[in-house]
């Protein structure tokens, strides 16, 4: 619409005043935050903005493939991918202590992260004059958040994301182009900027991605079982419709996703047992993630999921619903 066109335009015209010949560097996650920020960005200055994808291995099924795809193949931006999969399951070999599991991916994140601002700071890859400004995705709520320092938990996420401290760290100019827009807001302006919904409306992801859906130690193969059994619930998700509402199921949820829990019990198969891992299904209603009621999620549809998930993973025999609100329980396990 045409407001929304205006303050696209303005937005646009700000950056570029702002920003000049220098170039930009933004760190992308596939979150809406990021992928919005870098969707204007680019609108506004095409090659100055060097998009900085780093990739931990805690990513969803073929998420790293659809951001590629989407910034670098549909809107010709440069992303400079980091594949760092090895590198943090190395540093989570052995560690099954929730808050040790997240710093770890926290600093490993900021680490990589800084290293390759660094490089691009002094000129490599795509970065012809040496990037002086770092973007930031932070949106109002952040804003307000930050200043307000609300929970322990509110500060703890923040300093994940949007990374506090690290432009003058980093010698870089701080460009922050949603700071003045809600989550809404910042949600139309990316449909206005050409992202496809399904991006943009998406639940969210914590940054310590599958790190807190896999209970315990870390291993690369829980990570490839619970992406394809987690890739299976969310395409039902989607699939289903509430005939009341006409909404999907993956609408009618604030968040949903599948935990892996690292016990084996027993199934059979044929003629034979089977030993294999359990996975829970966890899918929650909420207007604030503060509290939040566990889904009544059509009998259907999970009969539908848990069906295709022991039969299409091998490895995984068991699937068990979440229903426990919070509090006393948090939507994520970890
Ligand atoms: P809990 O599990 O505390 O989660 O009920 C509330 C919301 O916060 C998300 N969450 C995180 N997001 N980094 C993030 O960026 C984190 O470390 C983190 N931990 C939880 C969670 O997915 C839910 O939306």
């Amino acid at each position: 619409d045409w407001v929304m066109g205006d303050y696209i335009e303005e937005a646009v015209a700000r950056i570029r005043e702002q920003v000049g010949d220098e170039e930009v560097i933004l760190g992308l996650s596939g979150g809406v935050d990021s992928s919005v920020a870098a969707a204007l960005i680019h609108r506004a200055i095409g090659d100055q903005l060097i998009c900085v994808f780093v990739d931990h291995g805690l990513l969803r099924l073929n998420e790293g493939d659809m951001v590629m795809d989407m910034f670098s193949g549909k809107l010709h931006a440069k992303v400079v991918r980091v594949d760092a999969a090895e590198l943090f399951l190395g540093k989570l070999a052995g560690v099954s202590d929730p808050e040790a599991k997240r710093k770890i991916i926290g600093r490993e994140f900021v680490e990589v992260f800084k290293a390759e601002a660094a490089r691009l700071k002094a000129g490599a890859d795509g970065a012809l004059k040496g990037a002086q400004w770092l973007a930031q995705g932070t949106i109002y709520p952040d804003v307000i958040e930050s200043g307000g320092a609300k929970s322990k938990k509110a500060v703890t996420i923040k300093s994940h994301h949007n990374v506090g401290g690290l432009p003058e760290q980093l010698g870089l100019k701080l460009l922050e182009p949603l700071r003045e827009l809600f989550k809404d807001e910042v949600r139309e302006l990316g449909v206005a900027l050409g992202l496809p919904p399904e991006m943009v409306y998406r639940h969210p992801f914590p940054g310590p991605g599958l790190g807190v859906r896999i209970l315990g130690e870390v291993k690369k193969e829980y990570a490839d079982l619970l992406r394809r059994a987690d890739a299976i619930f969310i395409e039902e998700l989607r699939n289903f419709r509430d005939e009341a509402s006409g909404k999907t199921w993956y609408q009618l949820t604030s968040q949903a996703f599948t935990v892996f829990l690292p016990v084996k019990s027993v199934g059979v198969m044929g003629d034979g047992r089977t030993y294999e891992y359990v996975v829970a299904l966890r899918a929650v209603q909420t207007s604030d993630f503060m509290t939040a009621d566990w889904a009544e999620l059509p009998y259907a549809l999970l009969k539908k999921v848990s069906g295709r998930i022991i039969n299409e993973v091998r490895g995984i025999n068991r699937v068990t619903y979440d229903v426990s609100s919070k509090p006393p329980a948090t939507i994520e396990w970890e």
